[in-house]
């Protein structure tokens, strides 16, 4: 089917595009308006061309559908076709609504005149994928729009409503209603008035000094976006704009554009961005499955956990009972949520009114009885078996039929849980991570059992609430956690052999993780790990484990909370110092082991951590826990503070070259001291990189 339509309204033409879901320039979407195009210049009867976009927006840009295909780079291009538009004889008008972005917005930006509806959200959002506007929008822009302005969006990629570009060129008209009609109306104006075929590339930039402006931009990118090569590429394109002719300038965003698309920090993103959207796909969940209504929520228990879910829901508009055992326990869940609301109010985010009518959406309880009619129970109560069968026993009997029943467990088995009840369709698991009301990470642990639409419903919910939803298997850890159980084993052997937890910290937050792993298990708690690592013995007693944590724990050393971990904290502060006692203790402890301490180099300790996490993620994906490569990097962007400009463990290993990283993992096996065959490849990954393949295809 072609992706645009062709009609006349008496002497005006109008090109529709097309092609679902946003209006994506594609190859068959470009073609068919060059064949608009061509067409309405060969009807005499035509005076001028309206171009518009069907359904819910005029175009969301290039189709990313077809990023790294052929079809990206075959003719006509995007270039081709603004400059068909540009040079047609006949006036065209965009008739702009909805959403206007990047190429959408460039390809408008060729057109003579430009008619938007109120409300319509203009942007150029190719900074976000750590490239820039590549079809002139760096060049246009500015010549429609003040200076100051066309920068803040072409860096930010910040969208715009319609309605904030009153005074300026970018529109001629910005209209309620029927924006097709107006547009009609215009052309034909147009047309009678004789306004010719004006074109955006023969304006002037207009600005006082223009020069400093953008060097100050260009320092501020820089400095901001250090990690990021795209926000200073747009002000350098930008300056072409100032300085060259449009043609030349042209070329410089062309060149700047095409340098972009090939850094790994562009890939990051992109993968990023398509990571997202794959996350939300299950291949045996079909699309259209009918989802279950979530229109009001239950969290048992107003712990740390069970108080940002219910934060989750509340912020989505979708009333909570919190239910706890104790009135006591009520109240200080309550109290820690007025407290959170309250310091947003302070810092502006909202006002004391919302504080209220956020508060007003929660009905604490103590009473089960109160909760049976909730869509979903969310259940954040002790990580013990016991209770957790205690709590679902009750679920099952007090829920209607048909609600979800999930489980905030970080390391027990869900489809045990699931088996309390008579119901273990319904029971998910739904992982959030602290603290819940912020961290974006969500990762739905689907049970053997768990029903297609519970999953799918949860999956959705998770966009409700504002969360990227990862599904996992069941296994111990799910996907993050025990991938994370490899990375803290390899810090502590890395600390046993030499290095000071400072150094480790350092190293892999200046490869760019928000955190190092001492001053992560600080602030988490480093009782969490040791409750952990003391089952862990009982159950696997081959597995070999590195001691300083839990000597660090046996001097009660329990992280931030106790004021003293890996490091030692002021009061009521949150800076990690170095610790005398700690330097002694790790002292001690070698010399117990009969280990020489040695230096390790930063890239040592940043490949043992990485790969380690790599590793083991490709078992999980081997064994199914994990559907895809990039939802593991979701889970640890999101997550785990990973580098987004490095786009996660396994796009960072695919970058390397699987072959590379088999090869590292050898050296690192040679190394007597640890665990050697900690670092045998997952078979996946020796496949993989024997065949020179990678993880994300
Ligand atoms: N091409 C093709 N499909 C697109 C698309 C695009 N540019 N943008 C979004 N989609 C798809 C999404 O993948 C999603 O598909 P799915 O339902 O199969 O998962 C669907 O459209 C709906 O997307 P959202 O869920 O994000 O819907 P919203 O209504 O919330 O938002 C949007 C719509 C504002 C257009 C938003 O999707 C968006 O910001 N998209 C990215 C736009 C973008 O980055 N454009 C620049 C492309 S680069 C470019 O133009 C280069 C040029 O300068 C040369
Ligand atoms: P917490 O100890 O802060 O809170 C648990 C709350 O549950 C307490 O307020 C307690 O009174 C209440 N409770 C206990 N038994 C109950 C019952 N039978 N009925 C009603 N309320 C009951 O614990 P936290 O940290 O919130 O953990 C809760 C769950 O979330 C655990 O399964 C944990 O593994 C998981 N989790 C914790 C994370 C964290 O960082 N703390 C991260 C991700 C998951």
């Amino acid at each position: 089917m072609s992706q645009t339509q062709y009609a006349t309204h008496g002497d005006v033409a109008v090109i529709t595009m097309n092609n679902p879901p946003v209006n994506g320039l594609g190859h068959g979407l470009r073609t068919g308006i060059v064949e608009g195009l061509r067409r309405a210049q060969a009807d005499s009867a035509v005076k001028a061309i309206v171009i518009t976009g069907a359904g819910k927006a005029f175009s969301g840009g290039a189709d990313i559908r077809e990023f790294n295909t052929p079809a990206a780079l075959a003719e006509p291009s995007l270039h081709t076709v603004i400059r068909a538009i540009e040079g047609s004889a006949k006036p065209v008008v965009a008739a702009i609504h909805s959403v206007a972005m990047g190429g959408g917005l460039e390809l408008a930006l060729g057109c003579h005149f430009r008619v938007a509806a109120t409300g319509a959200q203009i942007a150029l959002p190719e900074v976000k994928l750590g490239i820039l506007p590549g079809a002139g929008g760096t060049q246009r822009l500015p010549r429609v729009v003040p200076l100051e302005m066309a920068t803040n969006m072409i860096v930010s990629g910040a969208p715009v409503k319609s309605e904030k570009f009153k005074g300026t060129k970018l529109f001629d008209e910005i209209v309620e209603g029927d924006v097709t009609e107006a547009a009609l109306a215009f052309a034909r104006k147009a047309v009678a008035e004789n306004r010719g075929l004006p074109k955006v590339r023969d304006l002037k930039i207009e600005h006082e000094d223009a020069e400093a402006f953008l060097q100050f931009s260009l320092n501020t990118a820089k400095s901001v976006a250090k990690n990021f090569p795209a926000p200073a590429a747009c002000v350098e394109a930008i300056q072409a704009a100032v300085r060259l002719p449009f043609e030349q300038g042209m070329a410089r965003e062309r060149e700047l554009f095409l340098h972009l698309v090939q850094t790994p920090e562009s890939k990051a993103l992109r993968h990023a961005f398509f990571g997202e959207r794959a996350a939300s796909k299950v291949p045996d969940v079909p699309a259209d499955t009918p989802l279950r209504a979530i229109k009001s929520a239950a969290v048992i228990g107003a712990g740390t956990m069970g108080g940002g879910i219910a934060m989750n829901f509340v912020n989505a508009g979708i009333p909570v009972k919190l239910l706890e055992m104790k009135q006591e326990a009520l109240d200080r869940g309550l109290a820690t949520i007025r407290k959170n609301y309250e310091n947003s109010a302070r810092k502006g985010r909202m006002t004391m009114d919302d504080v209220e009518k956020r508060m007003s959406l929660i009905a604490p309880t103590l009473s089960y009885d109160d909760i049976g009619q909730a869509d979903i129970v969310v259940e954040a109560v002790f990580e013990d078996m016991p209770v957790k069968e205690q709590v679902f026993r009750k679920l099952d009997e007090v829920m209607k039929p048909g609600a979800i029943l999930a489980t905030n467990t970080s390391t027990l088995d869900v489809n045990q849980i699931a088996a309390f009840t008579r119901r273990p369709q319904d029971v998910i698991g739904t992982h959030f991570f602290s603290p819940a009301n912020v961290m974006k990470l969500l990762e739905i642990v689907r049970g053997e059992k768990t029903a297609k639409d519970v999953l799918a419903t949860t999956l959705a919910l998770s966009k409700t609430i504002r969360k990227t939803g990862v599904v996992s298997g069941v296994c111990d850890g799910f996907i993050g956690n025990r991938m994370i159980e490899q990375y803290s084993r390899q810090a502590g052997y890395m600390v046993e052999e030499g290095a000071s937890p400072q150094q480790v910290d350092r190293a892999i937050e200046k490869f760019g993780f928000a955190m190092g792993p001492f001053r992560m298990s600080d602030l988490a708690g480093n009782d969490v790990g040791w409750y952990i690592r003391k089952r862990r013995y009982v159950e696997r007693p081959d597995m070999k484990y590195p001691k300083i944590a839990d000597k660090i724990c046996e001097l009660g050393r329990f992280g931030q909370k106790t004021g003293a971990g890996f490091y030692r904290y002021e009061p009521g502060k949150r800076d990690a110092i170095p610790d005398p006692v700690v330097d002694k203790l790790i002292e001690e402890h070698r010399k117990e082991l009969g280990l020489e301490p040695r230096k390790l180099s930063d890239d040592e300790i940043v490949h043992r951590l990485i790969f380690a996490l790599v590793n083991e993620g490709a078992k999980i994906l081997e064994e199914g826990i994990a559907m895809r490569a990039s939802d593991i990097d979701m889970i640890y962007l999101t997550g785990y503070g990973f580098p987004l400009f490095r786009g996660g463990p396994m796009l960072y290993a695919d970058q390397c070259g699987l072959y590379n990283v088999v090869n590292r993992m050898k050296d690192f096996a040679a190394n007597p001291h640890g665990d050697p065959s900690f670092w045998t490849p997952a078979p996946l990954l020796a496949k993989l990189a024997a065949d020179g393949k990678s993880f994300n295809g």
